[in-house]
């Protein structure tokens, strides 16, 4: 049976007998070595950290079974969150595994569609709202200092306990940390739990030194690199859409201390990640999780990224998610014909 992040982790994690032990098979995703893109790149040893493989579909659900289990325990009986999609679906899936009552607040018109069918599949209250993520975070803020209603965004400590066991299985892969670890930024707050994640896997000696935290943000969501609020964040890849991130300074601990970078990638060389994932190495992952493959790309043309390191790209979730963005930049024509068999062997043999 599988046993969740909760089970696995818990000498690492807030849990006390009282906490829940509820999984919905979190964690214990597929670190996988780059086969064709790391040989085009000349990189000795890339990775990537299937995210996508977690229950719905992205990271999040590490942070969200946490986050879940500690509201359960502090006896709230509605979660909420604010979302550019994936902690909606996540929120949604735990919220209805423990019966609770999920209220998300998702920006209007820019979430991927397989995420909103989510939050709709698993019963969740779904509040449109026609502002930005940034706005929609300030008020389920202000909401849940009103209200006894557990917020489970990643300004909840329990969202980042839950997410830094990510770094402990590329640790755990890997027999030691890597070099590099080459993440998207948003919100901030998983950059903020890897980085804690490492941390504590050097001091307790599991891992004799930390990696060099590199972050990027899509260029038209870039706050952190450029140093102000973005009040209008535009970008493909709508997970990333952020122009406030609630972790701004944790992030820049990460990046500080590890002897990192925060840098912007263009939705180019996002798109263009994206599509190589997919055709080089058969990984399917959102726009948003191409960005730190992007940025691998151009760190390691910048020579800021040595070929015989250790890297590790984290691929935060499924391609699935945005199905409507895959056709949308399809340059494969689908052909349509009949059921006579010569024609589909002429087809099949002019490939
Ligand atoms: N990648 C994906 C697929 C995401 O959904 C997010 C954030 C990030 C990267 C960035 O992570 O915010 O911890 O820096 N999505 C949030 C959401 C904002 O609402 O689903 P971060």
């Amino acid at each position: 049976m599988t046993q969740g992040v909760l089970q696995t982790y818990h000498e690492f994690l807030p849990i006390t007998p009282a906490t829940p032990m509820i999984t919905l098979g979190e964690g214990n995703t597929p670190l996988v070595r780059s086969h064709r893109l790391a040989e085009q790149l000349g990189l000795d040893h890339l990775y990537f950290k299937l995210e996508g493989s977690n229950p719905t579909g992205s990271f999040k659900d590490r942070g969200m079974v946490m986050a879940v289990a500690n509201a359960i325990e502090n006896q709230s009986k509605t979660i909420i969150c604010a979302s550019t999609g994936n902690t909606s679906a996540s929120a949604a899936a735990y919220g209805a595994h423990c019966n609770l009552s999920t209220v998300v607040l998702v920006p209007k018109g820019n979430v991927a569609r397989g995420k909103i069918a989510q939050a709709i599949a698993y019963g969740a209250n779904i509040l449109v709202i026609k502002g930005n993520f940034d706005q929609a975070l300030t008020m389920v803020r202000e909401l849940t200092r009103r209200h006894p209603i557990a917020l489970v965004n990643s300004v909840n400590p329990y969202r980042i306990e839950g997410q830094k066991t990510a770094a402990f299985e590329v640790a755990d892969a890997l027999g030691d940390a890597p070099d590099f670890l080459c993440i998207p930024v948003g919100n901030a707050g998983n950059i903020t739990a890897y980085w804690k994640g490492f941390e504590e896997y050097q001091e307790t000696e599991h891992t004799t030194h930390s990696p060099q935290m590199f972050g990027f943000q899509a260029e038209g969501s870039a706050p952190i690199v450029r140093g102000e609020i973005i009040e209008n964040p535009e970008t493909i890849a709508s997970a990333i859409r952020i122009g406030n991130p609630a972790s701004w300074k944790t992030a820049l601990e990460a990046r500080d201390e590890s002897g990192g970078i925060i840098d912007a990638v263009t939705d180019e060389e996002i798109l263009a990640a994206y599509k190589l994932l997919a055709r080089l190495e058969g990984i399917f992952c959102e726009p948003a999780s191409a960005a730190s493959v992007a940025g691998m790309m151009k760190s390691v043309a910048k020579g800021l990224i040595p070929k015989d390191k250790k890297v590790v790209c984290v691929l935060t979730g499924s391609g699935l998610k945005d199905p409507d963005l895959a056709n949308q930049i399809a340059d494969i024509p689908l052909r349509e014909l009949g059921t006579e068999i010569d024609d589909v062997e002429r087809a099949v043999l002019s490939m």
